[in-house]
């Protein structure tokens, strides 16, 4: 058993004991190092000459679900690919600052960038299952892997599909090609897909602006299901949404992270005026 080093538990007695209670000895580990899940310092980001993130701040703590809002163009896409390093994919994209994820910092050149975005798994806007069967979709990531057993692959795409929602629906045609699922569908199954490679981290975008209203009560049902087990950090344009999802909000403006606090106190409370014009629908 790990002795626990409370000194880095910021939140309220209550609600610590509780948080503690519910800690794997990994966790504990990282709390003794002072670790967060997520931690940004200082990040600017730059696409070309274009600065698009300001000395952005920012200290995710481990599972629940984090919602970053903002109008178009603030900077939330740039912000959520900076943590798997999926800008390095956009030719001329230079970044300031410190990121680190469970205390490891992700822009140092000794990072493994395949095994970073395995643990830091992401989720898009359009629901993107590549043109193969719902079974090879999941077990994609796991073969990959070097995974080769079949019954182990089995059993990754049975849970997998279970985790996301998805499993009754589709037990009885995993061999059926993905792209013949409805929208709503395929989007739980790019969660699937994302869940089998055992991430710790779930980052969306915009995961259900492109899916019907009952998809996305669906999909909104899971994330709160899947936060107790992973850290989920969501895009969304939807203000209704990031209030009945989201344990803390993130405010961005003209790239910069104008407030991040609890979303309870973010939408009734907010401590900047720029915050309470937005949520109030002054502005974007
Ligand atoms: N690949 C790119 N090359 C150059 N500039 C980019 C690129 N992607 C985004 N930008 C610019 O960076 C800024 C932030 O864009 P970003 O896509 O992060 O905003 P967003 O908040 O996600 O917007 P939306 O809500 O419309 O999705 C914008 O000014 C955008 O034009
Ligand atoms: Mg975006």
């Amino acid at each position: 058993m790990v002795k626990l080093n409370t000194r880095n538990i910021k939140r309220e007695n209550e609600t610590a004991v509780g948080y503690l209670n519910n800690l794997d000895e990994g966790q504990t580990e990282n709390m003794e190092n002072g670790y967060s899940e997520v931690k940004v310092e200082g990040l600017n980001f730059f696409y070309g000459s274009k600065q698009a993130l300001f000395n952005v701040d920012i200290m995710v703590e481990e599972k629940g679900v984090a919602a970053l809002i903002g109008p178009s163009g603030c900077g939330k896409s740039t912000f959520l690919r900076v943590l798997n390093r999926m800008n390095d994919l956009i030719p001329g994209t230079r970044l300031e600052g410190r990121v680190t994820v469970h205390g490891e910092d992700i822009y140092d050149p000794a990072t493994d960038v395949v095994k970073l975005r395995k643990k830091v798994g992401m989720v898009f806007q359009q629901p993107n299952p590549f043109p193969k069967s719902i079974f090879d979709n999941i077990a994609y990531g796991p073969r990959i892997d070097g995974q080769k057993n079949k019954a182990v692959l089995s059993e990754i795409v049975e849970e997998s599909l279970k985790g996301a929602a998805l499993w009754d629906e589709v037990k009885d045609r995993l061999h059926e090609p993905a792209l013949a699922l409805s929208g709503g569908q395929q989007q739980r199954l790019c969660i699937a897909r994302a869940l089998a490679v055992q991430p710790r981290i779930l980052l969306m975008d915009e995961p259900t602006s492109a899916i019907d209203p009952i998809a996305t009560q669906r999909i909104e049902d899971l994330i709160r299901d899947l936060c107790t087990d992973y850290t989920i950090i969501i895009v969304t344009h939807n203000m209704q949404q990031a209030a009945r999802i989201s344990d803390n909000t993130g405010f961005f403006l003209q790239g910069e992270m104008v407030e991040w606090g609890k979303t309870s106190q973010l939408f009734t409370k907010p401590e900047d005026q720029r915050t309470e014009d937005y949520i109030t629908g002054r502005f974007g």
